[in-house]
């Protein structure tokens, strides 16, 4: 089956009304269009604030947004569906429920009975590199060790999209390099469509098939990149490669540029 993501000029206001008439909007997103592929791994970056989180969970369904049109797979995106998966950069996860069940939770919620969720819980549990932690709860894991079970949460549902915001945001530099690769290596054999949001440059151009760079506020995509470096990349020393360095460089600049923007006073 095909999944494809179509955004068509999306657009988002916040508005908060501070007592009486007085009105705070703030523009999240303008004019957003945007294409991704079946299977594809599509990356996004930009200033803080600049509507990331905003347009993933729109995409999800947990947040309506003002104009535009999104579809997958050519059917308009309303409510969350079990077609999308999201993972959230501060896990998500249930404190009172055992690793096992916080992964299960999703297929439980479809209303799976627990004989037919055992075993798909047990797989993404072993293929995320928690076996052995059926039972523990999330206070007795690392940081990494939570993030895997918010991973393996979304793919027990299967989806075929999977949306993650700065999952890895909150480990260390080789838990994380490790995340990366067991992505990868996860997204390669499920053939899913990810679009993945992240502040860092190198995780975004070392995954992905392109790299979208937003600006600042209101949220506009400014550059999309395709990266062209070949797959698998965790074989051979890809960071190193001239054509790495140079996307990376590209857009260390881009965002530079957007942030003299931002800091630069009014009507200058
Ligand atoms: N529920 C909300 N109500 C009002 N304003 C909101 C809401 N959610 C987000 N915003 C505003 O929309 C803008 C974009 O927020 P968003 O969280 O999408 O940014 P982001 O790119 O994910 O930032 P970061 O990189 O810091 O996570 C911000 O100015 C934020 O204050
Ligand atoms: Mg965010």
């Amino acid at each position: 089956m095909e999944n494809k993501i179509v955004l068509r000029d999306v657009s988002k206001t916040f508005v908060k009304r501070n007592g009486g008439a007085k009105e705070n909007r703030v523009d999240a997103l303008k004019d957003v269009s945007l294409e991704v592929a079946d299977q594809e791994f599509v990356s996004i970056v930009g200033p803080s604030g600049c509507g990331k989180t905003t347009l993933l969970r729109i995409i999800d369904g947990l947040i309506p947004y003002d104009r535009g049109e999104i579809t997958i797979n050519g059917r308009p995106v309303g409510a969350p569906a079990q077609d999308r998966g999201m993972v959230f950069q501060t896990f998500g996860l249930l404190p009172w429920r055992t690793v096992a069940d916080n992964v299960g939770i999703g297929l439980e919620i479809s209303g799976m009975e627990l004989q037919k969720r055992k075993p798909i819980v047990q797989r993404w549990i072993e293929v995320v590199g928690l076996a052995g932690f059926e039972s523990h709860y999330p206070h007795e894991l690392s940081g990494g060790m939570q993030q895997r079970v918010g991973l393996a949460r979304v793919l027990a549902i299967n989806p075929a999209v999977i949306l993650m915001d700065e999952p890895f945001g909150a480990l260390d530099a080789q838990t994380r390099e490790l995340m990366q690769e067991e992505l990868l290596r996860i997204w390669n054999q499920e053939k899913k469509t990810v679009i993945f949001i992240t502040h860092s440059i190198d995780e975004a151009v070392y995954l992905s098939d392109r790299v979208i760079v937003m600006s600042a506020r209101p949220g506009q995509i400014a550059e999309v990149l395709n990266v062209r470096l070949k797959r698998p990349r965790w074989n051979y020393d890809v960071r190193g490669t001239p054509e790495f360095t140079e996307l990376r460089a590209h857009i260390w600049k881009m965002l530079r540029q957007d942030r003299a923007g931002v800091a630069a006073p009014p009507g200058d």
